[in-house]
């Protein structure tokens, strides 16, 4: 039995898969950086099991050279954007992901960013690393207050949740939320109402988007609806880049259409779009939603029991395939 993990991962998950599968080779990319889709093909032929990450591309090509042997692959994520899931289902391999445990971190990211947007953390952090700090003044950093104002949340998922409930119970804040099915916790824990994209969009000082990354989501958040906005808004993003138009939210932020933007994901992640990173109302973070070290370790250890699972016939308790 041969196990490939794609990238260097918390200690418990090779150490769980030695210990159930002492048969097992677990083997993992002894380099610090990404494989390439050809590198990962070629160091997981004959596996039994690829754990991957986010960042690998698993396509059709990717599978079909892998599977047979290949019976699970298990991303060491919530989102499984990058794998080809009915290709999988197709040639019969499962593949598990990680939901749950990265609420509360992504959700605490979320936060922090409306935060640091609102109160210009990310300028005053640079001005006075800098040493352009000159003392107090009346006029000096001015933001916006975040108490009670109205928060809209893109998917109604358990982030988005958590996120809402944050800003409802903390800062007071009214919650708008868009979803596919009516959500009737939402409206008793929170008294939030259920919006329109386009309306959430013009009624709310913050916008943050929880939905996962889908044909149907890419772009959702184009020049045209972020025109819906108001002047004063910031979006923040840590779900998955594409979902925004990169382009045309630097395009807005330079414009000043829209007040800031708080990213901790990219379109074309890890490069950013042109001129973002040098905009002054954009905060931007590298895609750290779920980097704690509670939380990672949480991840590897499901990430390990669903390969331990599939290879020993049971089923897996988080299966998207
Ligand atoms: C995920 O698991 O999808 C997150 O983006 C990782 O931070």
């Amino acid at each position: 039995m041969f196990i490939y993990i794609t990238r260097a991962v918390p200690e418990i998950v090779p150490q769980m898969l030695r210990s159930a599968l002492p048969q097992a080779r677990v083997e993992v990319n002894p380099h610090d950086r990404n494989l390439t889709h050809a590198e990962i093909a070629t160091a997981a032929r004959g596996a039994d099991a690829l754990v991957c990450t986010l960042a690998d591309p698993v396509d059709a090509v990717l599978l079909q050279a892998l599977a047979p042997p290949l019976r699970v692959v298990s991303t060491y994520a919530v989102g499984t954007n990058n794998i080809d899931l009915e290709c999988a289902g197709r040639l019969g391999v499962r593949v598990c992901n990680t939901p749950g445990v990265l609420t509360d971190a992504t959700a605490e990211v979320a936060v922090g960013l409306m935060l640091a947007c609102a109160r210009r953390f990310g300028e005053g952090e640079r001005l006075t690393r800098a040493g352009r700090f000159e003392g107090w003044a009346p006029l000096f950093l001015r933001g916006q207050g975040v108490y009670g104002k109205t928060v809209g949340i893109v998917g109604a998922g358990r982030i988005g949740f958590r996120v809402a409930r944050t800003m409802r119970k903390g800062f007071d804040c009214p919650i708008l939320y868009t979803s596919r099915t009516p959500r009737p916790d939402w409206e008793s824990e929170l008294g939030a109402r259920p919006a329109p994209l386009d309306d959430l969009l013009a009624q709310s000082d913050f916008v943050s988007l929880h939905c996962p990354l889908t044909p149907r989501t890419r772009h959702l958040i184009d020049a045209a609806r972020l025109d819906l906005m108001k002047p004063t808004a910031v979006l923040v993003n840590t779900a998955r880049g594409p979902v925004v138009d990169e382009a045309a939210l630097a395009d807005a932020l330079r414009r000043g259409r829209i007040a800031g933007a708080g990213l901790d994901v990219y379109e074309h992640e890890p490069a950013l779009a042109p001129g973002l990173a040098n905009l002054d109302n954009v905060v931007v973070l590298p895609h750290l939603g779920s980097a704690t070290v509670e939380t990672r370790d949480e991840m590897g250890r499901m990430c390990a029991q669903a390969v331990i699972d599939v290879l020993s016939g049971r089923e897996p308790a988080h299966a998207v395939a």
